[in-house]
């Protein structure tokens, strides 16, 4: 059986964990919104037509921030048409996903209903048909107390008190061609920084994301983070990445190691940020969020030319595998590595698109495989992050080359210490072998695994729980050591317990 070792020392951290690491993403699009989150007649709907059985699943999946409206959807946004009576808002032509917006949910909805699910909002402002402007007035609606004009729109649309709103995105994937109103870094930077001024005007205590790429095999990548931050870095406090993984044929090796590309894409925008940094002699630390991440078969996506005009169409609803749910799960240890840099996550997207949780019109919501490692870490993933060097056999990859065959993380949250760890051997399993001996408090704990006979496993409305983590067993500390299996292809957690 092959072996790997664990060091723990609760003296060597690398970060406390920014809770908004575990948040995720509500774009409309598809069916997220409308016949996800919010469906009015659904039996479980609320007053205000929201799915209580969705809401109950987002609580229970634990995101203390989310991104919204978009993703593409917002580069051709206009907010207002989503504010006052729902019987006069327009219906409008979505250019990102040729759909019907209806605007039956919009600013004001969405605040309220995630105030209702425990998240605080990560709003984005169009930077790709609109501008400065539109930005402003939509901070003003949010989070000016009373006496504007849009201050007193918001009150007279049923909300007195400003949202308070802090964490803002300047528009999504602007180095994307896809993207409605596409700009070179150079003309994103300029309107970036011209947007920030404005918006910080308005309130000084907004923390600002400025759009980085897309993905790390952009042709900008590197070229366009560094331009936009030489023309930001005083005003922003965050540049974002996009990430999306899938398996390609069947190179199931490679994608089981997706984490080992989004360790050498958040290692390459922490450099970028600090080059900037030392060149422009700033003192003040660039931070990343990571506002979309996932897996996503996007090679079966027949791409937005291809798709008819409809209102809420099924798009990109990717049913998730037992491999799917530890290649999330391992992405969540990559993030927690990077949790000195790293301060937000957004898991894309919530509902039905690409998403932890799904549900039908009319029907059953309910959990997909990717859900349990996401919940699991969320909830147990909070404190300190220690630092880890783990010592394992590695294996060669088509995608990434020679990489480790397992991967982990430990938190430190006062009462216990949690390993969060993969296996990527797709055949055998792997005893790890934990040196506690720094960690003289600790007892005893427990060990949870999500693996299955079957990688390909899945859940589904007629059979939500096919896939869950089972407990292992307990876990014993014995002279500073403990020792644990992981199965083949598995995402596991161990808690260890302090006296
Ligand atoms: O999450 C789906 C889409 O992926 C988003 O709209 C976009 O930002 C990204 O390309």
């Amino acid at each position: 059986m092959q072996r790997a070792a664990l060091s723990l020392d609760p003296r060597v951290t690398v970060a406390e964990v920014d809770p908004r690491l575990f948040g995720s993403f509500v774009e409309h699009m598809g069916r997220c919104v409308y016949t996800g989150i919010y469906e009015p007649g659904h039996p479980a709907a609320d007053d205000a037509g929201f799915r209580r059985d969705v809401a109950g699943l987002v609580r229970e999946l634990g995101v203390p921030i989310l991104r919204y409206p978009g993703g593409n959807f917002v580069s051709g946004y206009t907010w207002e048409d989503g504010i006052g009576p729902r019987s006069s808002r327009p219906r409008r032509l979505d250019l990102a996903w040729r759909s019907i917006e209806t605007n039956q949910v919009g600013v004001d909805d969405f605040l309220r209903w995630a105030r209702e699910v425990g998240s605080e909002p990560m709003m984005a402002v169009n930077l790709g048909t609109r501008g400065v402007d539109a930005a402003r007035n939509l901070l003003e609606y949010c989070n000016h107390p009373s006496g504007t004009a849009w201050s007193d729109r918001r009150r007279a649309n049923g909300s007195a008190d400003p949202y308070g709103v802090r964490v803002w995105c300047l528009g999504n994937e602007m180095d994307g061609p896809w993207q409605i109103g596409h700009k070179t870094a150079t003309e994103y930077g300029r309107l970036a920084a011209e947007t920030t001024k404005a918006m910080r005007r308005v309130d000084p205590t907004v923390e600002l994301a400025a759009c980085g790429s897309s993905n790390r095999r952009m042709p900008t990548f590197g070229a366009w983070e560094a331009e936009v931050l030489t023309q930001t870095y005083a005003q922003v406090d965050y540049i974002s990445l996009h990430t999306y993984y899938e398996q390609f044929g069947d190179d199931r090796d490679s994608f089981l190691a997706s984490a080992v590309d989004l360790d050498r894409f958040i290692e390459a925008v922490v450099a970028t940020c600090d080059h900037v940094r030392a060149v422009g002699g700033h003192t003040k630390r660039i931070n990343l969020a990571v506002d979309e991440w996932n897996v996503w078969y996007q090679s079966r996506f027949p791409g937005e030319d291809n798709l008819d005009w409809a209102e809420a169409p099924r798009l990109i609803e990717d049913t998730y595998s037992v491999a799917d749910a530890v290649v999330v799960g391992n992405l969540l240890i990559s993030l927690l590595r990077h949790a000195d840099r790293v301060k937000i996550g957004c898991l894309a997207q919530l509902v039905n698109v690409i998403a932890p949780i799904r549900c039908e019109p009319g029907g059953p919501a309910w959990r997909q495989t990717i859900f349990h490692p996401f919940a699991l870490t969320s909830r147990h993933g909070r404190g300190t992050v220690l630092h880890t060097d783990l010592q394992a056999p590695a294996y060669e990859t088509t995608l990434y080359g020679t990489v480790p065959v397992a991967d982990a993380v430990a938190v430190h949250d006062g009462s216990a210490i949690t390993v969060f760890a993969v296996n990527r051997d797709q055949r055998q399993d792997l005893v790890l072998d934990l040196d506690l001996r720094a960690c003289p408090d600790l007892v005893a704990g427990s060990h949870v695994a999500l693996a299955d006979a079957d990688p390909d496993a899945v859940n589904t409305a007629d059979a939500p729980d096919r896939v869950v983590p089972h407990e292992v067993g307990a876990v014993t500390v014995e002279d500073g050591r403990s020792r644990v299996t992981l199965p083949a292809l598995s995402w596991n957690m161990i808690r260890l317990l302090t006296r």
